[in-house]
């Protein structure tokens, strides 16, 4: 037998006396409403997609770790980028695998105007002049060793690859870049490259900051995207930020601001909405997320297996980095996502 008093009876408020009447559930109580005060909503127009590029011709090699994503030979890039276009995606963001072979100490082949990435610039730019191209000036896929930086006994010396990332940048620019997105981290890189951008007549092109990139483990599957993963020794945790740290985040923002970043990106996404929000509220600039290739392998094994709806997963994940106060989202989904918003 029950042996409490109900409450009821005990004299215990109705839910009306509780709430003092405020019911939030009326506004979700069919989907018209629901529609009517949705704060925050996903476009396409919202969309980066990053693509990987390889050398060759009509190549379009899967990748393991991340189901649906390709290296794809700049033939079948170009097909992409135009699929990419008449989705109403705005840009796109190149990555390469390089081969071994051009792989150096100092990731030297980044200096090269006709390597792969300042090849799929222009080859895409001239199909496609009207979607943003966005290149990484980081040294990893040219590096042996697979560090963004030129590794020195056994330290990433910073200003000697600031060097070497700045004259990178303008010759990418020079490919026809609309966007330099450092992700190297090295102190000093947004500076140097708006300086050497803007001296080389590029005052137009912009530099979207990878302001904060935390050392973090959700970058496995890029790493075998890119052919870094069993180069790599070691960790970044020498240039990348400790993803114990948040204040460390708001100040490497600031600073790349100051140094003339026009936009800020938070890497990876998911794990890291706190500082989205963080950022957005104390610099109020355009502010971009990378759901990285982790998060992205999360979402699509669950999804494979039946584990989660991996589309609905998807959508939720992509909305949630507009609440946080993105402005923008770099998602291998894309593509997906913009075909699945425009149907
Ligand atoms: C390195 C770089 C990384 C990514 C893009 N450029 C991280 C790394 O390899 O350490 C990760 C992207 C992803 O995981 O999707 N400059």
């Amino acid at each position: 037998m029950n042996k409490f008093t109900p409450a009821k009876a005990a004299g215990a408020r109705s839910v009306d006396e509780i709430t003092g009447s405020r019911r939030l559930r009326r506004m979700r109580k069919a989907d018209w409403s629901r529609r009517l005060v949705q704060e925050n909503r996903l476009t396409v127009d919202d969309l980066i997609w990053p693509i990987f590029v390889v050398d060759g011709r009509q190549v379009r090699e899967p990748i393991a770790a991340m189901p649906g994503v390709f290296r794809l030979s700049l033939d079948l890039a170009v097909k992409e980028a135009e699929r990419a276009a008449k989705l109403g995606i705005p840009a796109i963001a190149t990555f390469p695998n390089v081969e071994l072979g051009l792989r150096d100490q100092t990731g030297s082949h980044i200096l090269d105007p006709e390597n792969i990435i300042n090849r799929a610039t222009r080859a895409i730019k001239d199909a496609v002049p009207e979607i943003g191209i966005i290149t990484d000036a980081a040294l990893d896929p040219f590096t042996s060793h697979g560090h963004d930086g030129i590794l020195r006994d056994g330290i990433i010396v910073n200003d000697e690859t600031v060097e070497q990332v700045t004259a990178a940048a303008v010759i990418q620019a020079a490919a026809g870049a609309d966007i330099i997105a450092p992700s190297d981290m090295m102190d000093g890189r947004i500076g140097a490259i708006r300086d050497a951008l803007d001296a080389n007549g590029f005052s137009d092109v912009a530099i979207m900051s990878y302001a904060t990139k935390f050392a973090s483990a959700f970058y496995g599957p890029y790493r075998e995207a890119v052919g870094t993963a069993g180069l790599l020794k070691g960790d970044k945790k020498t240039y990348y930020i400790d993803h114990a740290n948040s204040n460390e985040a708001v100040r490497e923002a600031e600073q790349d601001l100051a140094e003339g970043a026009d936009m800020l990106m938070v890497k990876p996404g998911l794990p890291y909405l706190d500082i989205i929000r963080r950022l957005k509220d104390e610099f109020r600039v355009p502010t971009f997320a990378y759901q990285v290739s982790g998060e992205y392998s999360m979402i699509k094994a669950a999804g494979a297996n039946g584990w989660i709806d991996g589309e609905k997963a998807m959508l939720e994940s992509l909305l949630a980095f507009k609440r946080a106060g993105c402005d923008g989202i770099l998602t291998y989904f894309a593509p997906e996502v913009a075909a699945m918003l425009k149907g």
